[in-house]
């Protein structure tokens, strides 16, 4: 478990919420004048507040005071009429912005290459996708809603008592840098520190997680001891960033109220005294007493709202990080296959999975003819499966290529090419949901007879059937167990209804017993015919069938021939058979 920095996302962009906020600033415009106009409208209240003091108070107009206060009431009436309208331009835009980024991150994931993947825990995307997009709502709503305005607020105020007595704000103004130098200096000792406790996080879910997914092999080990110290260790990492988190976020809090009250009884001060000496009326005193609390509203929401934005700056920058992130599939051919034949072809392929460890593939040549029905057998890890995620283009060779009728991969729109594929693999994943929409999945057009035509060639039908709900069955995280044949069965019926160019089982019948899969393997076989088939399988009994068997071994080429060609050299395959047909 190595430590986890930015760099493995291959990005150095360091992107806040703000440009964010300005990214969408279309969207939020409307919103945006309307939270403002809320506060501007009450600006002139300290110049009312004067003029009561200092004109209708003195000449004894009460007229005038009721006068004035019927001013102040409408002022309130347009606040709340500007209040309720930016709330609705408010609950509606911001909750479509983190729809629109949770799409962004999800469209995303659909490119990022297999490197990442495989590198990348399931729940530190999860994190990304369902914590951080409603972290930044979290963050938004509040910039929105609170900080805008009081900060349109309190600017208004200067401005507003600038105009009565320039040198009480001169006071004021001058303090304020002291005030942001002292809190420029937690924010960055924040930042660092909600970095750390980002990355404890996502460490933390990414382990539990997957420990939460493989509670069956942990117990069935007897590992939890061993487990529950390894997340533990996390978990007290996280704790320990958690505790700086609150220190340093209430340090700062002490510090901005103190600030904010020394503030205060200075303006009342130095006010008191221009006052004594004629420099300032009464009227003016009071409305800059009215003003101080709005102006430096800001330093207060600012800083309870602190901790809040940081989180959500952090959890924006997490996702950019994915958003941002080059380690994207290689592929941006645009040549979109009308028919594919089926002829693969690998060119000098050198593959690794990682740069800094010896290659997987060596040198790889070998031409599949379309419609030819090719095996790869061989021990485990002689790099069988890594050949079909090449085929597929899940991985791009280190060195050579691959070209499909002709054309090198580089070339290829990969998606349309895929969609010409299907693939059966050793742990048949199904989805939530029924078993025919399971089938249909990579076919979604398909009718019911279709479904069930190909369920049939699968020899799934019957066990489907005898099920309660027959193909109304729900299976999946939530539904019915199925066994590992019976999955495979499904999937591979899945594939069938594809009715693909090129097919591809990597021991897609290996969890079946052995009259089942005598009986899948024969309809297999019928529906090898005008498609190419590729086919893994250690039971050689499986590839029987096979036009060519092609013998791996640590990446290399070791024999190349047809079942009976290869069954009669006394090489690596003839071993293999005898040691299968060597009774236990
Ligand atoms: N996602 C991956 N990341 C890193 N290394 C991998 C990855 N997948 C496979 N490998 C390595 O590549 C080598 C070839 O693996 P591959 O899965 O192709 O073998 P295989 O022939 O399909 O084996 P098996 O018969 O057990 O399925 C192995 O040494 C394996 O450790
Ligand atoms: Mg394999």
């Amino acid at each position: 478990m190595g430590k986890k920095t930015s760099t493995e996302y291959q990005t150095h962009k360091q992107s806040g919420l703000l440009e964010f906020i300005w990214s969408e600033r279309s969207r939020l415009k409307k919103v945006t004048v309307f939270v403002m106009l809320r506060t501007m409208v009450l600006a002139p209240i300290p110049i009312i507040t004067r003029q009561i003091v200092d004109h209708e108070v003195k000449g004894g107009s009460i007229f005038g005071v009721i006068q004035m206060m019927l001013i102040v009431l409408g002022l309130i009436g347009l606040h709340v009429i500007f209040t309720v309208v930016g709330n609705r331009e408010l609950s509606r835009n911001i909750p479509n912005m983190v729809l629109d980024l949770r799409a962004r991150i999800f469209h995303k994931l659909q490119f990022m290459n297999f490197g990442f993947l495989d590198r990348t825990k399931a729940g530190r995307l999860l994190s990304k996708y369902a914590f951080d997009t409603q972290q930044v709502e979290g963050t938004l709503v509040p910039i929105i809603h609170d900080i805008i305005p009081t900060l349109t607020y309190s600017i208004c105020m200067i401005v507003v008592i600038t105009t009565m007595n320039p040198l009480l704000t001169v006071v004021i103004v001058l303090m304020l840098p002291i005030i942001a130098a002292v809190r420029m200096f937690f924010i960055n000792r924040i930042t660092q520190n909600n970095r750390q406790v980002r990355l404890a996080r996502e460490r933390l879910t990414g382990t539990a997680s997957e420990y939460i997914s493989a509670l069956r092999l942990v117990r069935s080990l007897g590992e939890e001891k061993a487990v529950s110290s390894h997340l533990d260790s996390h978990s007290e990492g996280f704790r320990a960033g958690r505790q700086k988190q609150i220190m340093l976020n209430t340090s700062l809090g002490v510090f901005t109220f103190s600030a904010k009250e020394f503030l205060s009884i200075l303006i009342v001060g130095v006010g008191a005294i221009m006052v004594v000496h004629g420099y300032a009326s009464y009227g003016v005193l009071m409305a800059f007493l009215v003003a101080l609390p709005v102006i430096l509203m800001p330093i207060q929401s600012i800083t309870s709202f602190s901790q809040q934005y940081f989180l959500g700056q952090e959890s924006y920058r997490s996702i950019r990080e994915l958003l941002d992130s080059g380690y994207v599939e290689r592929w941006n051919g645009d040549y979109i296959p009308q028919h594919i034949r089926g002829e693969i072809n690998f060119e000098h392929v050198c593959f690794t999975y990682d740069e800094k460890k010896p290659d997987v593939l060596h040198d790889f040549t070998l031409k599949v003819n379309a419609g030819e029905h090719v095996a790869f057998v061989g021990p485990s890890g002689s790099g069988k499966s890594t050949l079909v995620s090449l085929i597929l283009g899940l991985y791009a060779p280190r060195k050579g290529r691959i070209l499909v009728d002709g054309m090198p991969q580089e070339r290829l729109a990969m998606r349309q090419f895929r969609r010409r594929c299907a693939i059966v693999m050793q742990d048949s994943m199904l989805l939530s949901g029924t078993i025919t929409e399971n089938i249909r999945f990579g076919q979604p057009e398909a009718n019911m007879e279709q479904v069930r035509e190909a369920a049939r060639l699968a020899y799934a039908e019957d066990f489907i059937d005898e099920l309660d709900d027959g193909f109304d069955t729900v299976v999946g995280e939530r539904g019915v167990a199925l066994s590992g044949g019976q999955r495979q069965r499904i999937a591979i019926a899945r594939a069938l209804l594809r009715n693909p160019s090129i097919l591809i089982l990597d021991e897609a019948t290996s969890a079946l017993d052995y009259e089942s899969e005598r009986q899948v393997q024969a309809a297999l076989n019928n529906l090898s015919k005008g498609r190419t088939v590729i086919t893994i399988a250690h039971r050689l009994s499986t590839v029987k069938n096979a036009d060519r068997i092609v013998v791996l071994h640590k990446g290399h080429i070791k024999e190349v021939g047809s079942f009976e060609e290869l069954a009669k050299l006394d090489g690596a395959f003839a071993h293999l058979l005898a040691s299968q047909n060597t009774p236990s």
